[in-house]
């Protein structure tokens, strides 16, 4: 066994929290139930993820770092709905958790309810999947249509990388990408360098590499290297599309995942996605507020924004279309490189 499963109140509030933790003592990881915010990732005794001091940790906001989850509008195309949706402001409920040699993963839901078909008009089932071992976090998001029409919406992963220092770190693995730059007007360009540098507010959309024809595409693979470090952390993500294969299957598929309770039912069903192939390569969003940017987030400390840089792999430059009774999986892989 590689590791245990405890559900203990949060800090500051009594919505729970999941920790993950490894026999050892030398990897965990937490996830704040609301949101389902992976909230911390210690990997051999150091923390990789960034989380603000700032950070509204009682259930009241989205918390300003982690990994909070975007569903179904990505910044604000609704602008009656807030900013990145609500997946991230809902209380999600868990459903389990297994252990296997070399790896231990929870599972948590987030279904409709009256407050969200206020804000969006379709039903749907979120589940997020989160395993953590000795070199890597891996967290799917899987988003389920119920409903009997297809449904569009935009969903992304918004990862707070901690790092030493915005001005030492670089990305790379974009070159040759068309980016959508929100600080110029949001104008498309090709990236041309084989690294990116932060020397200012940087927000841009990295846009998917086109599917050609029937062909799987491979994932986006983006490194964080550090100039002191070296390389730092391999972000890998991707898309996985799960159409129902009869309607027997869709129907036991569709009572499952609005009415089971069983988490067995779950350990079995989602410990699947762990070996799913990516068939689509995803947009990767690359994010630093820079100076006036974080003074002007309430929960960010003014400095705060030396000390991470967000890499987001989702689906956003454009809606995606999902059909009745089809699942798709969002799945990201960081793994520790130094
Ligand atoms: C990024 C967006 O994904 O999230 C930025 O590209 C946005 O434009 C940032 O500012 C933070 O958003 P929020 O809603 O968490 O403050």
């Amino acid at each position: 066994m590689f590791g245990t499963c405890l559900i203990h109140p949060s800090e500051k509030t009594d919505i729970p929290t999941v920790t993950l933790a490894s026999v050892d003592g030398l990897h965990s990881c937490s996830i704040f139930t609301y949101g389902a915010t992976v909230i911390s990732w210690i990997n051999n005794g150091k923390e990789k993820l960034f989380v603000s001091t700032e950070a509204y940790m009682d259930g009241s906001k989205a918390v300003r770092g982690g990994i909070p989850l975007v569903f179904p509008q990505f910044a604000q195309p609704n602008p009656a709905m807030a900013q990145h949706g609500f997946a991230r402001n809902q209380i999600w409920e868990i459903l389990g958790s297994f252990s296997e040699s070399d790896s231990i993963s929870a599972i948590l839901r987030c279904k409709t309810t009256e407050e969200t078909r206020a804000l969006w008009p379709h039903d749907f089932c979120l589940l997020y999947q989160i395993t953590l071992s000795a070199t890597k976090l891996i967290t799917s998001f899987a988003i389920y249509n119920p409903n009997d029409n297809d449904i569009d919406f935009q969903c992304l992963q918004h990862t707070y990388l901690r790092i030493p220092h915005i001005t030492t770190v670089a990305v790379s693995g974009l070159q040759g990408r068309e980016f959508v730059d929100k600080m110029r007007a949001m104008n498309k360009y090709t990236e041309e360098n084989d690294t990116i540098c932060f020397r200012e507010e940087t927000d841009r959309i990295y846009v998917a590499l086109q599917q050609s024809g029937d062909q799987a595409s491979a994932p986006s693979v983006v490194n964080l290297v550090d100039a002191a470090i070296g390389p730092m952390m391999k972000c890998t993500s991707g898309v996985h599309r799960m159409e129902p294969q009869s309607a027997d299957v869709a129907q036991l598929l569709q009572t499952a995942l609005i009415d089971e309770k069983n988490s067995n039912f779950w350990i079995e069903y989602t410990g699947q996605w762990l070996h799913s192939p990516i068939h689509e390569d995803i947009d990767v969003v690359v994010w630093n507020p820079w100076e006036a940017k974080a003074k002007a987030l309430v929960d960010l400390n003014d400095d705060g924004y030396f000390d991470f840089v967000c890499i987001e792999p989702g689906l956003v430059s454009q809606p995606t279309k999902l059909a009745p009774l089809s699942l798709l999986l969002l799945t990201q892989i960081l793994e520790v490189s130094n």
